[in-house]
């Protein structure tokens, strides 16, 4: 198998652009990890900063959630349920490259939050776990990354444990995910009987030894698959391998490039995150072929990395991040430019300038001032809530980034009060939350309830966690009738005003005003939908 093509990605994809790039640029990757539960996202990510030495030891990211645990309700919820609700940034620099690092929570009640994230990143890690295959909360995640063709790369975990055999993992992420496998390392064995990788590329073969604590380098080149040196040190397994390799070849497409970039084909690599194992080899090979930030869309132009101007926009919120500092942090992704500290920036949703005068950068969960940021970067500013999701910051041209999705919720509950006197701290809540993509708001026409929309259930529970704890409102959720929702649009003004007389008890707004239709079930929405074939309705809607 012919080497991995050295030239940096993204030279040769960008005609008409400025032909060098700044390196500051080009040294960049932002990276998401998708993966189900437990199959080993948090383990992947302490090793990944281990390797880049952002911490001294493995157990901190874990030693630092456990730590955090303690600073309000809601993140309790996160620790009873051994899970992480929130998702933060993480940066750290691996062999002269500039990695951020977005956390995407990966449990089975995610919010929008999760997808919105997935807008912000050029590239993804997608973790498997050897033993159980592609499960649900992998396929949910893939399907985000369709939607922008975003480039995968698949980490095959848990390889010292008895699991599928690899060509069968193979073979269910092709058929369950529809993206083609190319194998750039392969295993030796698995269990007891796992010996270590060999990497097609390069010829090496990487021996394995369980070690939690050890960064292995334990790497021996064989050029040639007949040398011998490779039965010394595999006995009887050195046969399997050359057996496999033949089918390999045979069998896989050779890894392309563009197909990768174009989020038709994934580089695999097996390993074992917890015995630091196969980190290396990913980590190698992500920041060789991982594109460096790329060009976005705007409802007007391609805005492109390289261009002067500075312009970014903000993918997620979060509030009371810390109760030492009572503010809502802005997550931006800076899309061009260069971002100096102090720097006057137009908020175009509200036509204002202002001065992002202390801005902040993320290491897992402790923040620093930034006094520069680059394209691919993720600067928090902070802010008493006047950002929003998808606003789009820029030096003056009036930009507005696109493909920001709302999706339509998948269950509701409806908010009961505890104390009426207490209904305005309960809307600023409501409409705080939403602004974070924590929940969907739905206000029906009829009458005067609060209907929340979410994609999971827990987002209920830390809905009223937080309503207790950061608002002081003491509120439960109770079982909503409904089904499905749908943002309604129709052109035809007389057609929606017929609509609407038709269905106005199925009618609500959302947080942002727009029209939804509420369907008690997915039966009845279709129903509906056949009755009214010129009304369109959206399960996904942009946030502009
Ligand atoms: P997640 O973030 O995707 O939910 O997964 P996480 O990294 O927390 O890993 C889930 C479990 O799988 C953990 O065990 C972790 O130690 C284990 N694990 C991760 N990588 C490997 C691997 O390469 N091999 C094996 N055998 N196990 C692995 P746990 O018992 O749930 O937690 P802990 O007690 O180890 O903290």
């Amino acid at each position: 198998m012919e080497a991995l093509d050295e030239t940096p990605c993204c030279e040769g994809r960008a005609p008409g652009a400025a032909p060098a790039r700044h390196p500051e640029i080009e040294r960049r990757r932002t990276f998401g990890i998708i993966s189900h539960p437990d199959a080993g996202k948090t383990t992947l990510t302490e090793k990944m900063l281990l390797f880049g030495g952002a911490i001294q030891m493995a157990g901190a990211v874990k030693a630092r959630r456990a730590g955090r645990h303690a600073t309000s309700d809601w993140m309790a919820i996160e620790r009873e349920r051994g899970i992480s609700v929130t998702s933060s940034v993480m940066k750290f620099n691996y062999h002269g490259h500039e990695i951020n690092l977005l956390d995407t929570p990966g449990h089975q009640d995610f919010s929008e939050d999760t997808y919105r994230v997935l807008t912000a990143v050029d590239s993804a890690v997608m973790v498997i776990d050897s033993v159980k295959g592609v499960e649900p909360q992998t396929r949910k995640l893939m399907e985000v990354c369709r939607m922008r063709n975003t480039p995968i790369l698949t980490f095959v975990n848990k390889l010292d444990r008895e699991g599928l055999p690899p060509l069968a993992v193979m073979d269910d992420i092709e058929n369950t995910l529809q993206i083609e496998c190319v194998p750039l390392s392969w295993p030796i064995g698995m269990g007891k009987q796992f010996r270590g990788t060999y990497n097609r590329f390069g010829g090496e073969l990487n021996l394995f030894t369980p070690s939690q604590k050890r960064l292995p380098d334990d790497v021996t080149t064989v050029r040639d698959l007949g040398d011998p040196l490779l039965d010394r040190l595999l006995g009887t397994q050195a046969a399997e391998l050359r057996d496999d390799m033949e089918l390999l070849e045979g069998a896989s497409s050779p890894f392309d490039m563009e197909h990768f970039l174009r989020g038709n084909q994934t580089p695999v690599f097996f390993g074992s995150a917890i015995n630091n194992f196969g980190v290396r080899e990913l980590l190698d090979t992500f920041v060789r072929i991982a594109p460096s930030p790329l060009p976005r869309m705007t409802a007007t132009r391609e805005v492109r990395p390289e261009e002067r101007e500075f312009s970014g926009f903000v993918f997620k919120i979060q509030a009371n991040m810390d109760p030492a500092h009572r503010d809502r942090i802005a997550f931006l992704r800076v899309c061009s430019g260069r971002f100096q500290k102090g720097m006057r920036v137009r908020h175009h949703r509200l036509g204002k300038d202002i001065m992002i005068g202390n801005p902040v950068i993320f290491m897992a969960r402790d923040r620093s001032l930034v006094e520069e940021a680059w394209p691919g970067d993720i600067i928090g500013i902070p802010n008493h809530g006047t950002i929003r999701i998808g606003d789009t910051f820029s030096e003056r041209e009036p930009l507005s980034f696109t493909g920001i999705p709302s999706f339509a919720s998948e269950i509701f509950q409806r908010v009961r009060l505890k104390s009426p006197l207490k209904a305005k701290q309960l809307q600023k809540g409501l409409m705080q939350l939403v602004e974070e993509g924590a929940i969907q708001l739905f206000r029906p026409l009829l009458g005067s309830d609060y209907i929340m929309g979410a994609v999971g259930m827990l987002q209920f529970d830390v809905t009223m966690a937080r309503l207790r704890d950061e608002y002081g409102v003491d509120a439960v959720h109770e079982p909503a009738d409904y089904a499905a929702a749908r943002w309604i649009e129709c052109a035809d003004k007389k057609r929606l005003d017929a609509f609407e007389r038709d269905n106005f008890g199925n009618l609500a707004r959302d947080a942002m005003g727009n029209l939804a239709y509420l369907a008690q079930s997915e039966w009845r929405l279709g129903y509906v939908m056949k009755e009214w074939p010129d009304i369109i309705f959206r399960k996904t809607i942009e946030i502009q």
